[in-house]
């Protein structure tokens, strides 16, 4: 077993590391005060490959694997989470499931634009009424001559507004649920989609949230992903690999918020030393370390096997799981360490614990990973 990344995933992360720093940290907390999306760094993070890491040239991508793509994402999510499940969402929701099931005009048409970094890409699986329980959904697509009408809306769509296209699921067949459940690429200008109310969030405040709407919204039939009923089954193949993104962006923002921490505690000065070097907090920096590293080995070992073509689904639940929990933990202590002014905005840790949160509740809930490690241990 070898722990250490190619030349490749090193240089990514370097590419990456300092674009974060130079273009994407100075901003972060200004555009989470604002809730404020800056198009412009997806425009740049286009122009690095950024937005198609592992998709091959052929589709616009840079041609590299999940393993970069992961590096990436925690890379940006140690100074701005919000930036780092943009570019999640838009390359493990809306580009994989173009990539693994769209036929080659589909990907000429979708994921091309989406890796050149043109085009913005949404998922749209959760509605008002189905949340964890994604199979109980109720947006409908009827089948008219050469389209589908769909009906109904989307809530909690991660770029929604920002969003060209958007991978979204409906009810072809709406007395089978999951059976009869079917996935479509939409097109924001498709006539009869809106983009409805815009969320006000705890955290993450720059990345977009938003409801999607259809009302009579003609979809041709040419932007049927995959076969009619097969829905249910890519979007939680697409959530088997997101998964593992959202818990490369919480690693980000725990490694982010131990950065912060290490700095101050060697430069707070109490009792005659800096606080680094009172037990009790070189203990909580040697546990939240330990966790980073951890969740970190999780997240790698999800990605790689993904990469190189072994079943993943078990492994990014857990990585998400862990990381998500190692991240509010870690962004909790990193207040804890700075005291009263970690409670203020003029230190990024209370920003870090607030976006830390989402980690434990998107792309399922921590009790959906269980439930799901929990069936594949058993079945
Ligand atoms: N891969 C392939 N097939 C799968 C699968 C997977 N990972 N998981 C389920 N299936 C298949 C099953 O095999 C089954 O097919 P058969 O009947 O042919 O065997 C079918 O799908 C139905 O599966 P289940 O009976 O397990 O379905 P369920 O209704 O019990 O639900 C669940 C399972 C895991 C709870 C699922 O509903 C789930 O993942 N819920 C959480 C939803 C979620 O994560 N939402 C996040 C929204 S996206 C988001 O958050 C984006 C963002 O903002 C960034």
């Amino acid at each position: 077993m070898m722990f250490q990344l190619t030349e490749e995933h090193e240089m990514i992360r370097k590419m990456v590391r300092d674009f974060a720093r130079n273009e994407v940290a100075p901003t972060a907390g200004e555009r989470d005060e604002e809730e404020r999306f800056d198009r412009e760094i997806f425009d740049k993070m286009a122009e690095l490959g950024l937005t198609g890491i592992p998709w091959p040239e052929e589709y616009g991508g840079i041609g590299s694997d999940y393993l970069a793509y992961c590096i990436a994402v925690e890379e940006l999510s140690r100074v701005c989470a919000s930036t780092g499940v943009t570019l999640s969402a838009h390359t493990s929701l809306a580009g994989w499931p173009i990539f693994k099931f769209g036929n080659e005009e589909q990907k000429q048409k979708y994921l091309r634009p989406m890796a050149e970094g043109s085009k913005i890409g949404g998922y749209g699986l959760t509605e008002p009424g189905s949340g964890s329980d994604a199979g109980g959904m109720r947006t409908s697509a009827r089948l008219e001559g050469d389209h589908y009408v769909l009906n109904g809306s989307k809530i909690f769509i991660t770029n929604g507004g920002i969003a060209d296209i958007y991978v979204v699921f409906a009810l072809t067949d709406p007395t089978s649920k999951q059976k009869g459940t079917t996935a479509f690429i939409i097109e924001a200008d498709m006539p009869g989609f809106s983009v409805g109310k815009k969320e006000k969030k705890l955290g993450i405040r720059s990345s977009p949230t938003t409801e999607i709407i259809f009302e009579d919204c003609k979809v041709p039939v040419a932007n049927r992903l995959g076969e009619e009923g097969e829905g249910f089954k890519i979007a939680m193949m697409t959530l088997d690999g997101g998964r593992n993104g959202i818990a490369a962006q919480a690693v980000g923002i725990a490694q982010g918020a131990l950065d912060a921490a290490v700095d101050y505690a060697k430069e707070r000065v109490q009792f005659g030393k800096p606080i680094a070097a009172q037990q009790g907090i070189s203990f909580k920096l040697a546990d939240m370390a330990t966790g980073v590293e951890a969740a970190r080995l999780l997240t790698y070992q999800a990605a790689w096997r993904e990469s190189v073509g072994l079943p993943y689904g078990k492994e990014s639940a857990m990585s998400k799981l862990f990381a998500g929990d190692t991240a509010m933990k870690v962004t909790t202590e990193a207040v804890q360490v700075f005291g009263g002014y970690g409670y203020t905005k003029d230190y990024p840790v209370e920003r870090m614990m607030r976006d830390a949160k989402i980690t434990q509740i998107y792309e399922g809930t921590q009790e959906i990973q269980r439930l799901v490690i929990g069936r594949m241990l058993t079945k």
